[in-house]
């Protein structure tokens, strides 16, 4: 249900990068918490196999269990709140603590659909550390005037570690589930505004 709502975001994506580049992006890149935002964005461009669909974790602060919120490279098979997925836990099946600098992606356990597009090999999932996201907020404000959420700063992180490697023609569609405003307190204690 969560994706066939949350799916008009690639429907729009589509339609808008067909008619202002005439061409379907490279890569669509999104974080990924629960999943609903990345499911929405990802969704009607699963067929189109030459788009790379990219969901980005929580790398947090390390790699210890408990120090970020990266299901697929520190998590296992199991079950949260009633769906069979990948989760954090520890070695007797107990959920373990999760951290993010943006609360939207401390879960410890990710939308199942994922999971099958992750195991099916169609989308890939990276991470992307609070410091990376925070350095990507800062990057967005200044070079667009655009204040994304700390959620979606993750994605923002993914685009510019990926771009630079790609060919200048390349598109990037990266969803901004979210605005920063709600942020703030966080960012002026991280950045020591
Ligand atoms: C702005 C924003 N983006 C992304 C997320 C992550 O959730 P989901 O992966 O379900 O889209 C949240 C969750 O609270 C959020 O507030």
């Amino acid at each position: 249900m969560v994706r066939d709502f949350q799916r008009i975001i690639s429907i729009e994506m589509k339609q808008q990068i067909l008619e202002k580049e005439g061409r379907l992006p490279s890569a669509v890149i999104a974080c990924v918490g629960g999943g609903s935002n990345a499911i929405g964005a990802f969704y009607e461009f699963i067929q189109d196999r030459q788009v790379r669909l990219i969901g980005v974790e929580a790398g947090g602060r390390g790699t210890e269990l408990g120090e970020h919120a990266a299901r697929f490279k520190g998590g296992a098979p199991g079950v949260l709140q009633g769906t069979f997925s990948y989760v954090l836990q520890d070695a007797d099946g107990q959920i373990a603590l999760t951290h993010s600098v943006s609360a939207g992606l401390d879960y410890a356990s990710i939308g199942p659909e994922h999971a099958a597009l992750h195991d099916s090999g169609r989308a890939e999932y990276v991470s992307q550390d609070d410091a990376a996201a925070l350095g990507a907020v800062v990057k967005l404000a200044r070079t667009e005037g655009i204040l994304p959420a700390l959620e979606s700063a993750h994605a923002v992180a993914e685009a510019l570690r990926l771009a630079p490697t790609l060919p200048a023609r390349e598109i990037l569609v990266v969803n901004l589930s979210g605005r920063g405003d709600k942020d703030m307190g966080i960012l002026a204690r991280e950045l020591k505004l």
